[in-house]
């Protein structure tokens, strides 16, 4: 019998290994066939373990705050000698970026700094696995103060675009890890949306889908697609002016005037939202790609400029006064998109780190496939037993799923409790307000993988067949009936 290795020569530090990306590492670290096997599996956390969590996938689990550098010094110091491959997958997201810089770069620091600087030449660190994910090419999406004002690079996305002008936790993420660089290698794992298990996850976008789809079908209410966010704005217009939008439910309305200098639309003055104006339902056309330029013409420091984009669906009878139909998301429903299934995200992120080639190197990791959210929805609506619902212009009324699901917390507590199930609140295993920024782009969102491939790493996943796995996954886990 092959004798176990007791002074294995990887030893992993997880942070992280509760969410949805960590879980997927730890599993895939205890698999034999796994490059650099075997592993000696550390996994942190800040909250100790949850009953659902298969405590044997780690040789010990570390309960942790890596944003209180003591409590990371007395923690790890012990086995901070140990460690020779870090796998970074924390995540700590407030209402601000900045704020989200200095948390998400505190925790790195705190943990660094423990496993290399305070063991001055003893450490035996190699690598740093950091992941990360899309909105490195799009900016910080979920900064209410940067709605509309965020241009994202054009798509697919591609490791090698330049940073964007606007604060980002991941840039600081992937400077702190270059700067142990030579001494310790850094891979960089841009993800998609991530497809996968844990409730302890802030952003678990299936599983929040999967909680929508099963109180429709206890209550018997239509699984609908989510509908508003640009509202919709008539108003009558001088011809080549427009008016602008209303994004997130925020109530500003914008007068852009064409720039003569650029041919661009200039921000003229915020006018003020009639609501009732508003609720017909009837937009003039919206602003895509809103981006701040420094400029004289307002008299303030900074222009908001935009790129007009009219309506596809405009009135024929009314086109004289360019009055256009809302568009709600149609475009994510008909257009196409990525995922990223945590499997393949724990194998690239594990290839990189064993990897001479990967090292010191950034690369994109989604399924490898596209898909429309149309598709998606009809596979959802046949796995939860729901009647699909076509997304029609025509019919759909103004529907907001997150104000729907602020209602539905007790409901969900039946449901928990009359299937028996491990025992979770809505507002904790669901992000609703996240899915509907993202449902709501108005590009496809993909990113290419041809780098990664380049390099040699050819993993891949389905993603039909990945969504039907993990659905079966989380009700194995008891989290969904
Ligand atoms: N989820 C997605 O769809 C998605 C998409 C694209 C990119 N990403 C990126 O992927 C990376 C990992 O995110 P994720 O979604 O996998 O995270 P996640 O599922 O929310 O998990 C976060 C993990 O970090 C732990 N944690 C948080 N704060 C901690 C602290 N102060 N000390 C110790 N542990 C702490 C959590 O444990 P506790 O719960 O006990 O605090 C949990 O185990 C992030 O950079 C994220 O932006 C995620």
């Amino acid at each position: 019998m092959e004798k176990r290795d007791q002074n294995p020569k990887s030893v992993a530090l997880i942070i992280g290994v509760t969410g949805i990306s960590g879980l997927s590492l730890a599993e895939a670290l205890k698999n034999p066939t796994t490059p650099g096997s075997p592993w000696k599996v550390y996994g942190a956390a800040r909250r100790p373990p949850p009953g659902w969590f298969p405590t044997a996938l780690v040789d010990r689990y570390i309960t942790f705050d890596a944003l209180d550098s003591a409590d990371t010094a007395l923690k790890l110091s012990l086995i901070s000698q140990e460690i020779t491959h870090l796998f970074w997958v924390p995540l700590q997201v407030q209402e601000s970026e900045e704020v989200n810089i200095f948390k998400n770069s505190t925790m790195l620091k705190n943990v660094l700094s423990v496993l290399v600087s305070s063991n001055s030449g003893r450490s035996c660190l190699r690598h740093v696995a950091l992941l990360t994910g899309t909105k490195h090419y799009m900016g910080p999406i979920f900064d209410p103060s940067l709605a509309g004002q965020l241009m994202p690079y054009e798509v697919p996305f591609k490791e090698d675009s330049p940073r964007l002008p606007f604060p980002n936790f991941y840039y600081e993420l992937e400077d702190v890890a270059a700067s142990y660089s030579p001494a310790i290698t850094y891979s960089v794992h841009r993800s998609s949306v991530i497809i996968g298990t844990s409730p302890r996850s802030l952003y678990n976008s299936l599983l929040t889908l999967a909680v929508y789809a099963t109180i429709c079908k206890y209550q018997g209410l239509p699984f609908r697609y989510f509908v508003d966010l640009l509202s919709c704005v008539p108003y009558s217009l001088e011809k080549g002016e427009i008016l602008g939008f209303i994004r997130s439910g925020t109530t500003q309305v914008c007068r852009m005037k064409k720039s003569e200098s650029d041919g661009g639309f200039v921000q003229e003055g915020i006018v003020e939202l009639c609501p009732t104006l508003a609720s017909k339902g009837e937009i003039l056309g919206f602003i895509r790609r809103m981006y701040r330029t420094k400029g004289p013409e307002s008299g303030s420091s900074f222009v908001l400029r935009g790129i007009v984009e009219l309506c596809p669906t405009l009135t024929r009878k009314r086109r004289d006064t360019w009055v256009y139909k809302k568009v709600g998301n149609k475009y994510t429903w008909e257009h196409f998109f990525d995922v990223s299934d945590s499997r393949l995200l724990a194998e690239q992120q594990i290839w990189a780190a064993t990897t001479d080639k990967a090292k010191n190197q950034a690369f994109n990791c989604t399924n490898g496939d596209v898909f429309m959210w149309k598709s998606l929805w009809k596979l959802l609506s046949e796995i939860f037993d729901v009647e699909f619902v076509p997304f029609d212009d025509e019919k759909n009324e103004k529907f907001d799923v997150v104000e729907m699901m602020k209602e539905k917390g007790e409901i969900w507590d039946e449901i928990v409790e009359k299937h028996g199930l491990y025992k979770t609140k809505l507002e904790e295993i669901t992000c609703f307000e996240a899915m509907k920024l993202v449902l709501h782009f108005e590009f496809q969102h993909v990113s290419s993988m041809n780098k990664s491939r380049e390099f040699g790493f050819f993993g891949f996943v389905d993603t039909m067949k990945s969504i039907r796995m993990w659905v079966g996954k989380l009700r194995e886990m008891k989290i969904i009936p």
